[in-house]
C-alpha cells in the first residue's frame, strides 16, 4: 500500500501562527512501519505534529516533511496508556479521564500532539511529561527505531535527549494513576479556565510562549520589563495580557515574527546580559533576512 503524500502543499492553513507557504513534498504515515519506510528513503525529513509550536517560513520549504496527524492509536492496559505520536494533547487527556486514570490533565488545553509534547518535555499547571512517562518508541537515523526508558530520554525543562541526539518519537507510553473522572474533570475544568485568564485562544494566532523561561527566571517578567507589551512589528504584535505570546492578528508573515523575536531578545540582552532561547521552532531556510535572524536566535 502506498504511503499518503501531497506534492507542493500549501501549509498556511494547518499552521497555528497562521504563516507558512508551499512545502515541496508531506507525507502523511499512518502506522510505525510507514515512517520507517520514509526516513530510510529520505534520511534528512523533518517530521511535525500539529505544528502548534511551529513557525513555518512564509517562503515555504524546499523540502519533505512528515505530519503525524494520522498515527493516532491510543490502547490501554491496566494504568498504562500508550498513545501515537499524532494523538492531539486534549483527546489523550480526554480519553484516560473516561478511564478514570489521572496524570494528564495539563494537556487537555494543549494543541500540540503527543511526539512533539514528548520531544519537549511539555508542562502546564504543575505536570510535565516527564512526570508519567514510562517509554517512547523514537527513529534513529543510525539505530531505526529503539526504545527509549525515562531515563534514557534525559527529560529536562523543555529538553529531551531527542533535541540533541535528533530522534524522532513515534510513540509513547505513560503509567497513571486511578483516580475518580469527576475530580480528574475536575482539574482539567480548572486547567482550561486558567489557561483562558493567562493565555490568548487560537483564535489570535499564536504558537504559545515564544521563549523559554531562563533558569530562575521568567521570560514573561522579563520581556514585560523592557515594554513588550507596547511592541509590533508588520501585521504581529506581542500580546496585550502577557509578555512571552506573539499574536498574528493582521495578516502578519514569519519574517514579521522573527524580526520581532529578534527586537526581544535583543533587548533583554542588552538591559540584563540574559539571552533569551526561543521555545518554539522554526520551518524555513529559503529567505536571507529569515537566516540571518535565525543564526542569532537560535545558535545555528
Ligand atoms: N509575568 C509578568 N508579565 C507578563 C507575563 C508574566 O510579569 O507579561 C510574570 C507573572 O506575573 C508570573 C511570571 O511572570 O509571576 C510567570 O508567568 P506565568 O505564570 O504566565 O507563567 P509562564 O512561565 O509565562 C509557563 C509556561 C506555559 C504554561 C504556564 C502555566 C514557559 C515558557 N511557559 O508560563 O507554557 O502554560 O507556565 O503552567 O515555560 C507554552 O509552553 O507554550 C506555555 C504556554
Amino acid at each position: 500500500m502506498s504511503i499518503i503524500s501531497e506534492k507542493n502543499f500549501d501549509i498556511r492553513k494547518l499552521t497555528s501562527f497562521k504563516t507558512g507557504g508551499i512545502i515541496k513534498e508531506v507525507f502523511y504515515p499512518e502506522s510505525i512501519e510507514e515512517c520507517e519506510n520514509i526516513f530510510k528513503n529520505h534520511p534528512s525529513i523533518k517530521v511535525f505534529g500539529n505544528l502548534s509550536n511551529t513557525l513555518v517560513s512564509s517562503d515555504g520549504y524546499d523540502g519533505a516533511i512528515v505530519l503525524t496527524a494520522k498515527m493516532t492509536d491510543i490502547s490501554i492496559n491496566g494504568n498504562t496508556v500508550t498513545a501515537g505520536a499524532g494523538v492531539k494533547g486534549p483527546k489523550l487527556a480526554q480519553t484516560v479521564c473516561e478511564s478514570g486514570l489521572s496524570g494528564l490533565e495539563f494537556m487537555i488545553g494543549f494543541p500540540g500532539s503527543v511526539g512533539g509534547e514528548v520531544y519537549m518535555n511539555a508542562s502546564a499547571n504543575s505536570q510535565a511529561v516527564s512526570d508519567t512517562f514510562v517509554s517512547a518508541l523514537c527513529y534513529s537515523k543510525t539505530k531505526g527505531i529503539i526504545r527509549l526508558s525515562k531515563d534514557e530520554m534525559r527529560f529536562g525543562y523543555r529538553s529531551s535527549v531527542c533535541q540533541s541526539e535528533d530522534l524522532i518519537v513515534l510513540q509513547a507510553e505513560f503509567e497513571l494513576t486511578p483516580k475518580s473522572k469527576d475530580e480528574i474533570k475536575a482539574q482539567m475544568d480548572s486547567n482550561l479556565q486558567f489557561r483562558k485568564n493567562h493565555q490568548p485562544s487560537l483564535a489570535l494566532p499564536n504558537c504559545g510562549s515564544i521563549f523559554k523561561n531562563p533558569q530562575g527566571n521568567s521570560a514573561g517578567r522579563l520581556l514585560d520589563s523592557i515594554g513588550a507589551k507596547t511592541l509590533s512589528c508588520g501585521g504581529v504584535r506581542i500580546w496585550e495580557n502577557h509578555a512571552n505570546f506573539i499574536v498574528n492578528d493582521n495578516c502578519g508573515t514569519s519574517l514579521d515574527i522573527l524580526s520581532l523575536m529578534f527586537d526581544l531578545y535583543s533587548k533583554v540582552k542588552e538591559k540584563y546580559d540574559i539571552e533569551l532561547e526561543p521555545e518554539i521552532i522554526f520551518l524555513g531556510g529559503k529567505n536571507e533576512k529569515e537566516n540571518e535572524l535565525c543564526k542569532i536566535l537560535y545558535k545555528k
